[in-house]
C-alpha cells in the first residue's frame, strides 16, 4: 500500500500536538472514548497549515494501516475532471482488487475520452453510470481509508449549478460508508458558497475544525528547530521577532527566519537590526507577493462588496493601532449602507484572515506584513 500526500515540499511538519491528537481520536486513528466522527472540514484563512496538517494525518493513518487518498481538486474545471483525477489517485494507491481496479481503469478511460472531446452531453448521459460504478468500488472496499479532498470550495465554484448535486452525492458517500474518513480543506469561503447557495443540508454532518495559529511555546520552539546550527538569536530577540509578526503562523515564521538568514554574516547574531531588516526585506518575497496575487482575486469574489472591502483595508492599513466599527461604517458609507450588508463584509475579511478586532475592540490587519505591504502598494498607488 502507497501513501499519497501532497508532494509539495519537503519541509519538516512542526507541532500541533493537541490539534494532531484531537483529530486522530476523533476519526478513531487513536483509542479514545471521545465520540467519533467520520468528517472533517478545516476551515482557516490561506497558508494557517491546512494542507500540511492534513497531510501529517494521512502520514499517522497509513501508519496504522489505513489507505490514505490525498487528492487536490483546485485544477478540476469540471465535474469530469474531479472524477478522472479521483479514479487517479484510487488506482495509484495500488490496494484495491484486480477486478476494481480494472473498473476504475474503464471508468476512467471514459472520463478520459469525453475531457478529450469535452462533450458535455456525452457526459451527461454517462455520469450516473459512473458515479454509481464507483459507489459500488466504495460498497466492495472493507478496509479503512482517509480521503483528503484539497481546496475543495475552488472545485465548488467551478461547477457552479452543479455544486449542490455533487456535496449531496459527497454526503451520501459519507453516510454509507463509514469506514472511509473525509478531510476537506479549504480557504473560510467555503462558509460563503455554503450560505450564497443554501447549502447547508449538504455539509451538516461534517465537523469544522478551526484551524489557529501557533501558541507562544509552539511558536519559540518552531524558531529555535529552525536555528539550530544555522543563527544565534540575542537575548530577547525572539520575542521580539514575534512581536513584529504578531500573527504566529508558521508560514510567516519560517520566511522572516530565511531573510533572517540571508541577512546573517558569518558568526553574527541576530539582533533588532537585523529582524526589522528581514522583515523590510519580507515584505518583496515572492511568497508574500503570491500571497497577495491570491488575496486580490479572492476580493473579486466578494463582488458587490469588494469596493467596500479594498476601502476597509486601505483605511486599516495607514491605522496600526486600529480602527473602530462606527468609524469604519461612516468611511464606507458611500459605497455600502446596509447594515446587514456591512456586517458581512466584516465578517468575510475576518474569516479570510485579513482583519481582526484587537483587545480594544478596534479592527486592525491580522499580520503586520499584510497591513505594511498594503500600505506600501497604496502609497505606490498599485491598488486601486
Ligand atoms: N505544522 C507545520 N510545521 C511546519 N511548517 C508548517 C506547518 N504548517 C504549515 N507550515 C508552513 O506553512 C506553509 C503553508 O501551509 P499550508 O500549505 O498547509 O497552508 P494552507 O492552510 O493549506 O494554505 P492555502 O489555503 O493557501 O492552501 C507550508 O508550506 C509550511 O511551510
Ligand atoms: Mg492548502
Amino acid at each position: 500500500m502507497k501513501i499519497q500526500t501532497n508532494p509539495f515540499e519537503n519541509k519538516k511538519f512542526f507541532g500541533r500536538e493537541n490539534e494532531l491528537s484531537e483529530i486522530c481520536k476523533r476519526l478513531g486513528l487513536e483509542d479514545s472514548l471521545i465520540e467519533q466522527c467520520n468528517s472533517f472540514q478545516f476551515t482557516a484563512p490561506r497558508r494557517v497549515g491546512k494542507t500540511f496538517l492534513a497531510t501529517e494525518i494521512l502520514k499517522k493513518a497509513h501508519e496504522k494501516g489505513y489507505l490514505g487518498i490525498f487528492i487536490n481538486v483546485e485544477g478540476c474545471l469540471n465535474e469530469a475532471y474531479f472524477i478522472e483525477k479521483f479514479i487517479s489517485k484510487l488506482l495509484e494507491s495500488n490496494s484495491l482488487p484486480k477486478k476494481t481496479s480494472t473498473k476504475l481503469q474503464n471508468l476512467r478511460s471514459i472520463s478520459i475520452t469525453i475531457l478529450g472531446t469535452g462533450g458535455a452531453v456525452e457526459w451527461e448521459n454517462k455520469k450516473s453510470t459512473i458515479y454509481k460504478e464507483l459507489e459500488n468500488v466504495f460498497a466492495r472496499y472493507n478496509g479503512n481509508a482517509i480521503i483528503v479532498i484539497d481546496e475543495l470550495t475552488i472545485l465548488l465554484e467551478n461547477l457552479k449549478e452543479k455544486a449542490s448535486p455533487f456535496l449531496y452525492w459527497l454526503k451520501s458517500l459519507r453516510n454509507e460508508y463509514k469506514n472511509i474518513r473525509w478531510i476537506y480543506c479549504s480557504s473560510m469561503s467555503i462558509d460563503a458558497f455554503i450560505e450564497e447557495n443554501n447549502l447547508h443540508k449538504s455539509t451538516i454532518d461534517i465537523e469544522s475544525f478551526d484551524l489557529g495559529e501557533f501558541s507562544k511555546e509552539e511558536a519559540i520552539s518552531f524558531i529555535e528547530k529552525l536555528s539550530a546550527k544555522k543563527a544565534d538569536f540575542n537575548d530577547g530577540c525572539i520575542d521580539y521577532l514575534l512581536k513584529k509578526i504578531e500573527w504566529k503562523l508558521p508560514h510567516y515564521i519560517r520566511i522572516l527566519f530565511n531573510e533572517i538568514c540571508h541577512l546573517l554574516t558569518e558568526n553574527q547574531q541576530v539582533s533588532i537590526t537585523i529582524i526589522d531588516q528581514a522583515y523590510s526585506n519580507a515584505l518583496n518575497n515572492k511568497d508574500i507577493l503570491s500571497y497577495f496575487k491570491i488575496m486580490k482575486a479572492d476580493l473579486k469574489q466578494y463582488k458587490e462588496y469588494e469596493k467596500s472591502a479594498y476601502k476597509i483595508l486601505e483605511a486599516l492599513s495607514h491605522n496600526a493601532a486600529g480602527i473602530g466599527k462606527n468609524t469604519i461604517k461612516t468611511m464606507i458609507y458611500e459605497t455600502k449602507n446596509d447594515e446587514n450588508d456591512i456586517d458581512r463584509i466584516f465578517n468575510r475579511l475576518k474569516t479570510g484572515g485579513y482583519i481582526m478586532k484587537n483587545e480594544d475592540n478596534k479592527y486592525t490587519f491580522r499580520s503586520p506584513l499584510f497591513r505594511d505591504y498594503w500600505k506600501e502598494q497604496i502609497d505606490k498607488n498599485k491598488i486601486k
